[in-house]
């Protein structure tokens, strides 16, 4: 049994040329569905809690740390990019590099980052879109807005008897909605992430530049509070042991650059363009980031931020309440982004799973003859993700999205160094200088964060895997292209 067989460079060359899916997408067009990806949730809501709790004012050092972590795996991503540019991402890359099992395994997990990931930001969705509601002051019941577990649990906040039902419809509606428009074709999809990306991105730089002159320089005194240790679960909050957890949790908050390298089958110029979209939408928004985090620490006293919607809140405090609408509504358009390249992604890299038969081609692979997308993939990842966001709450799904994340920037990590030794020879339009250092920290920085993740979610990953391997073993050993590609190079 050979469940070690690369898949030969060749082979990949030749998928390229039979590309079906439309080229349309230039490297500023790349680049915002990176932002467009990157900038959500994170941002908007994870910031209290990593201030608040862990960092304080040092929540900047946070991003700072979290962010070289990720450009190095960025630049993994990059050099591999413009080597291989085909959609599947890091399952692509593995395949030809440490081979089918781990390529499988990736690709498996990746269904953890994409289509987990695009559940948590739905759900996540509804209660902006239900913050947003209240703002204008109409108010929905919480039985429509919700899960039935957390509707249970918002029933007993209000002293109120359990409800008979509950669905979380605006998560459910959403998913379909960003499904349509992924259906519809690319060019509508791109075109709605830009409109949604200018509008975050202006909003983000309102936060910083209005912001600043609300910076009181005491609140940022001390800069990285003294440690303590939380009498409840022994954590320690603050110091640097402070900011290396916050820096886990941010994390999340970077999670999307590494999207734009599953665009490959709809950009113009793959090679050169994706490379540059993914380094340039990470260190957009790393600067974006760690200038948010110096105005929110300095407008309020770390310890008095809140936890759940800390920049609007900043900005309430401040006496700017208006701010309060635009940056909701900021919020709330800007995980729709989210969401939609969620979604992209994860059909593109089931389309390049199918392509190498590792998933049915006839469900994963079709592609709509007018629109050129995988409509069936993606009417299916669409159903999945609305009805598990309607009924599942997602309190730490989160971390299960950054746990398949790390996982493959890992592997990444390691796939790029070992191409660079096994094929030194091939053609790098984008390569990393230092690569032995930069793929040795990027895989060492990932390892460590995934140390830092709960048992509970260890245990919930092994689980998964375990499932994955099993379904290698039943469906994509027996029918991978592998089996049939000596042939297929015989004709080519
Ligand atoms: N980076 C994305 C967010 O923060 C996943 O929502």
């Amino acid at each position: 049994m050979d469940i070690f067989r690369k898949k030969p460079i060749w082979a990949y060359e030749s998928d390229a040329k039979k590309n079906e899916l439309k080229r349309v997408l230039g490297k500023w067009g790349l680049t915002s569905l990176g932002i467009g990806a990157i900038i959500g949730g994170g941002i908007f809501t994870l910031t209290g809690i990593a201030a608040n709790i862990y960092a304080g004012p040092a929540l900047a050092i946070s991003f700072l740390i979290a962010g070289i972590g990720c450009l190095f795996a960025a630049l993994s991503y990059a050099e591999f990019a413009s080597v291989l540019p085909v959609e599947g991402s890091a399952y692509a890359y593995a395949y030809g590099t440490i081979g089918e099992i781990f390529a499988w395994f990736i690709g498996w997990n990746l269904i953890l980052e994409y289509m987990m990931g695009a559940t948590t930001v739905a759900v996540a969705w509804s209660g902006y879109f239900d913050k947003l509601l209240h703002l204008f002051g109409i108010s929905i019941p919480y039985y429509l807005m919700n899960d039935y577990p957390t509707a249970v649990k918002i029933a007993q906040q209000l002293g109120e008897a359990a409800p008979g039902f509950a669905v979380n419809i605006p998560a459910f509606v959403i998913s379909w909605i960003v499904t349509l428009i992924l259906i519809k074709g690319i060019k509508e999809a791109a075109n709605t992430n830009n409109i949604i990306v200018v509008l975050k991105v202006s909003v983000v730089l309102f936060v910083i530049l209005v912001g600043a002159f609300y910076v009181k320089m005491e609140n940022w005194q001390p800069f990285i509070p003294e440690p303590i240790v939380d009498p409840q679960n022994g954590d320690t909050r603050y110091g640097w042991q402070g900011i290396l957890t916050a820096a886990t949790i941010v994390f999340f908050a970077y999670i999307g650059f590494d999207a734009v390298s599953t665009q490959a089958g709809e950009a113009v110029n793959p090679k050169k363009d994706i490379p540059f979209a993914i380094i340039a939408s990470l260190l957009i928004c790393t600067l974006l980031y760690i200038a948010v985090s110096l105005v929110l620490t300095g407008m309020a006293r770390y310890d008095k931020l809140d936890l759940k919607a800390p920049v609007a809140s900043a900005f309430a405090e401040a006496g700017i309440p208006w701010a309060t609408y635009l940056i909701t509504l900021a919020a709330t358009l800007g995980l729709i982004s989210v969401m939609l390249v969620m979604m992209l992604g994860q059909t593109r890299i089931f389309l390049g799973m199918a392509k190498d038969k590792l998933l049915p081609p006839s469900i994963f692979g079709a592609i709509h003859p007018k629109f050129k997308t995988p409509y069936k993939s993606t009417l299916l990842v669409g159903a999945i993700i609305s009805i598990v966001a309607a009924i599942t709450p997602i309190q730490n799904v989160s971390e299960m999205t950054s746990m398949g994340t790390l996982l493959a920037f890992t592997m990444v990590s390691i796939a790029v160094l070992i191409l660079r030794y096994k094929e030194p020879h091939l053609e790098r339009p984008f390569k990393v200088k230092a690569l032995p250092l930069v793929a040795g920290g990027g895989a060492l920085f990932n390892v460590v964060l995934m140390t830092q993740v709960r048992n509970e979610t260890w245990h919930a990953f092994i689980i998964w895997g375990i499932l994955g391997i099993l379904v290698y073993f039943i469906y994509g050993y027996k029918h991978s292209r592998l089996n049939e590609l000596t042939s297929e190079k015989e004709n080519v």
